[in-house]
């Protein structure tokens, strides 16, 4: 959708500067001549910077020709910031990476990063989780918009700002919009973008609580790995259902390949977001053809309120999906932390012996919300995101 929307933005531009032309053409022909002249001359100049500008970002790498083209740069066709963007990503991914280059992503946007919102309960959790303090360290706020970067400035050490001409991301009103899912897919083309520089990620929406260190419950030969609103009992099952707000992706060819797969097959679904797609073309055969190995991670370790992790010996991290509204999610996140807080507190014996219960769904509860039909999903994503 992006994508589209970026490539025929192009398409527009060139058709106004054709139409310009053609306007003079029955006038005087040597002044279409000029015309084409100048046009040629101004390509050339184009590729030339661009060449120096990328050789100058990336003097002894070796990068294929395809690498990393932003929705936002084909739009603008403003060629010669593309090695400047490639590096500014590549340095915020070198300095927050762990030493095998995996390094954890969320996205934030105003809404989402506004004080006492968010942004400041998702960084709580590590703070009060058993031994995910350390993992901050190795976290990547992407901000959406200008508001959020600045927040992320002011409160953590790695930020980036992914930036979208044209599109403002920082409502909270965005949801199933044309500018939500243009958000989603625009994700979908970042994450590429950060294979693509060999980087291993977790993907984590903010809304996610972190608990405990989620790596030792990943799967060792899996290439991409996602959690589940729902999680069937096994983790091969092509019919669990993912949600798009936690995975774990190695970086390799298949996943490259996956990711571009991905993001392209938003054209063939007009009006559907990121995990709707995924869920039509995980049964595509090209995904077998590339090798690619998915798997789907237990809600035992990875939970939220649609299917609760029930063991808070076990419990990784929780979702606030199945939640609609912003201030829903926000109070029953606090809920969530606060029953966290409580099970810390006991004496380590009692955490193993005596089991711990959520106190939420409350305000999230989907009970207290009955969409029609149609609407449900989105409902559900709109917690999700
Ligand atoms: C293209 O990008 C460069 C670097 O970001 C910027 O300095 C320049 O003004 C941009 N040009 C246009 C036409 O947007
Ligand atoms: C990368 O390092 C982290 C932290 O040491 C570890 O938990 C994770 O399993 C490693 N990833 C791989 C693919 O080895
Ligand atoms: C990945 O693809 C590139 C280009 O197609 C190829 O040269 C390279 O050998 C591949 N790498 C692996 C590990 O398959
Ligand atoms: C949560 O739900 C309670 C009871 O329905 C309501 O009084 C309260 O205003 C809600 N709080 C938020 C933050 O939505």
């Amino acid at each position: 959708m992006d994508k589209g929307g970026g490539s025929s933005n192009n398409i527009k531009a060139d058709d106004a500067s054709l139409e310009t032309g053609g306007g003079q053409h029955h006038h005087l022909d040597h002044l279409l001549f000029r015309q084409v002249l100048r046009i040629t001359l101004l390509c050339t100049v184009i590729v030339v910077s661009c060449l120096v500008l990328y050789h100058s970002a990336y003097p002894f790498q070796f990068l294929p020709s395809s690498f990393y083209k932003p929705a936002s740069s084909a739009r603008g066709g403003n060629l010669s910031s593309l090695g400047k963007e490639e590096l500014k990503l590549e340095t915020v991914l070198k300095k927050a990476a762990m030493g095998n280059k995996t390094v954890i992503i969320t996205t934030l946007n105003e809404a989402w990063a506004a004080p006492n919102s968010i942004f400041d309960i998702f960084l709580e959790s590590f703070r009060i989780g058993k031994q995910t303090q350390r993992l901050l360290n190795h976290l990547v706020i992407v901000a959406l918009d200008q508001k959020a970067y600045s927040r992320c400035l002011a409160l953590h050490p790695h930020c980036y700002s992914l930036t979208t001409d044209g599109i403002d991301f920082s409502g909270e009103a965005y949801f199933m919009t044309g500018d939500y899912l243009k958000m989603m897919w625009r994700r979908i083309d970042f994450l590429h973008s950060v294979l693509e520089l060999g980087y291993d990620f977790v993907f984590t929406d903010a809304d996610i609580m972190w608990f405990q260190d989620p790596f030792p419950h990943f799967y060792p030969d899996a290439d991409f790995q996602i959690a589940c609103d729902n999680f069937w009992g096994n983790s091969y099952d092509l019919n669990n259902r993912p949600n798009g707000g936690f995975n774990y992706v190695k970086s390799s060819n298949r996943t490259v390949d996956f990711y571009k797969f991905w993001y392209t097959s938003s054209e063939a679904y007009p009006g559907l977001h990121d995990q709707d797609v995924l869920n039509k073309i995980k049964y595509d055969p090209f995904i077998k053809n590339i090798g690619l190995q998915i798997r789907f991670l237990d809600t035992a370790y990875f939970g939220g309120f649609c299917e609760p992790s029930k063991d808070f010996n076990l419990v990784c991290t929780m979702h606030a999906n199945c939640c609609f509204g912003l201030e829903s999610k926000v109070h029953d996140l606090r809920v969530m932390l606060q029953d966290w807080r409580n099970f810390m507190a006991l004496p380590a014996d009692q955490r193993a012996s005596q089991p711990s219960s959520w106190s939420v769904p409350q305000n999230c509860s989907i009970s207290n919300f009955h969409p029609p039909e149609t609407q449900k999903t989105n409902a559900e994503q709109g917690g999700n995101n």
